[in-house]
């Protein structure tokens, strides 16, 4: 068994304002520190003091302030969220990649990203959300019953990774016979955004969207020759918007469904995988989360509030999607720094979500934390789609999880996932009475 000790957070190394102004002064995406990944926070806290609008070697800037991204988010008009620009040199203008990362809503500005997201907020209804619940509850219970028999497992690949991909399956209606691809074509085709890209991390993006692509027109002309309820389904609904005069070509329809495929996977994988991970390594702040469950476990409103305040702190604290990105279209001034038009531009969520000027004591896990106004879920008019969905689900799995397992130890050290934007864990051994 691991034994939790002092949670990696605390450990920062003595920052002396030389050392601080240093790793400001050489801060670059392309070339990250070898323990960056494991623990980016002291250099985030030291950018964010020392330079927040970090001009970086390539051109680029790096903005680590929660006060500049709420900034840039709300600019819509100033900071595009198109990436024909950026992905051409990145992927080639005639890869699939290319073809999909500038297809999906979320890298494009008005009319197209409109268009495709009102169709999609129109199926993700509060109704459509709660109807989800029963299911989902269901299932998370199947994967408990599963690791008690062994009294072990691994908190990613036998629950946490589990879950979304049945969610979002659900959700397109994908038959559930042909889900066993959908995750691996996921970590595919959102890797090849990693600021660094290797050949291998390419090829396997490259093959991932033309498998999808494959797969899914062959389910949705099976969804046009027989349509589901559009107020559920969201592929139905994506179909016939397009007769409601809300035409999607074929491959901007194509593109969103595998965007709406991976959206949900890897962040919500790694909401309730980095959450699992932060309560053993956080004992006293895992003890106290149980006694407020005990304690409101008649009343399920206030138990409800209790795990919703959770599940924010832990999207705060160890965000699943770390990055963002904006292009601006014209010269900006963005926390007192003068940005040229056709600035490229990385918004560091990580970093704003742990930004003093707004999070008391923002390096410590506070899970009774209140108005906790982090940027996990981005702001704006690209806010994640799926944050009830998202939060939905943190709540079930966490919450069922402890409620089942309150003693659960890992049992040997966890593995990150190895990738700057998207924050979590590839393996985390436990053991179910630690
Ligand atoms: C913990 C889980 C999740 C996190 C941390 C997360 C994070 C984000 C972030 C940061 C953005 C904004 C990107 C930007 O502004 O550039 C975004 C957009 C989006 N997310 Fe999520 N997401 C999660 C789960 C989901 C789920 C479950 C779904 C699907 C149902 C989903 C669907 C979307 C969609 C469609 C967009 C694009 C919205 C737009 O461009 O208008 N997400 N997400």
């Amino acid at each position: 068994m691991v034994t939790p000790t002092v949670p990696p957070e605390a450990i920062t190394p003595p920052m002396t304002p030389e050392r601080a102004a240093a790793i400001a002064s050489t801060f670059d995406l392309h070339a990250l520190p070898p323990d960056f990944l494991a623990n980016p926070y002291p250099v985030y806290a030291a950018l964010r003091e020392r330079e927040p609008v970090r001009a970086m070697p390539d051109g680029s800037w790096f903005l680590t302030r929660h006060a500049d991204l709420v900034a840039v988010y709300r600019d819509a008009a100033t900071f595009s969220s198109d990436k024909h620009v950026e992905f051409a040199p990145k992927y080639g203008t005639d890869s699939p990649l290319y073809e999909h990362h500038t297809t999906s809503l979320v890298f494009n500005d008005p009319p197209l990203h409109t268009r495709v997201r009102k169709l999609i907020m129109g199926a993700l209804t509060r109704r459509a959300i709660a109807d989800v619940e029963p299911g989902l509850v269901a299932l998370v219970d199947r994967l408990l019953d599963a690791i008690e028999a062994r009294g072990q497992g691994d908190l990613i690949e036998d629950y946490a990774a589990a879950i979304p991909v049945e969610i979002i399956g659900n959700l397109l209606a994908v038959p559930h016979d042909e889900r066993g691809p959908l995750r691996g074509w996921s970590l595919a085709i959102l890797g090849a955004l990693e600021p660094v890209l290797t050949p291998v991390q390419r090829q396997a993006g490259e093959r991932a969207v033309r498998e999808m692509l494959e797969y899914l027109r062959a389910l949705v002309a099976d969804r046009r020759r027989h349509p589901l309820d559009p107020q559920r389904d969201v592929l139905t609904r994506l179909i016939q918007g397009e007769a409601d005069g809300q035409r999607l070509s074929e491959t901007e329809l194509l593109h969103n469904c595998i965007f709406l495929l991976n959206a949900g996977h890897e962040t919500t994988t790694n909401l309730i995988g980095n959450a699992l991970v932060c309560l053993h390594e956080w004992p006293q702040e895992k003890a106290r989360l149980l006694q407020r469950l005990h304690a409101t476990r008649d009343r399920p409103e206030q138990h409800e509030a209790v795990l919703a305040a959770a599940v924010d702190e832990f999207l705060r604290f160890e965000s699943s999607n770390q990055l963002g990105n904006r292009r601006a279209l014209r010269a900006a001034v963005v926390g007192g720094v003068p940005l040229p038009e056709g600035a490229l531009v990385t918004l560091c969520i990580g970093a704003a979500n742990r930004d003093p000027a707004v999070f008391a004591d923002p390096e410590r896990l506070d899970l009774t934390r209140s108005d906790n106004r982090h940027l996990a879920f981005g702001f704006g008019v690209h806010q994640c789609a799926g944050l009830s969905l998202a939060r939905l689900e943190g709540r079930i799995a966490i919450g069922r999880f402890l409620a089942r397992f309150p003693r659960y130890a890992l049992s040997a050290p966890p593995v990150r996932g190895g990738r700057a934007r998207f924050r979590g864990f590839v393996r985390a051994p436990f053991v179910t009475e630690g």
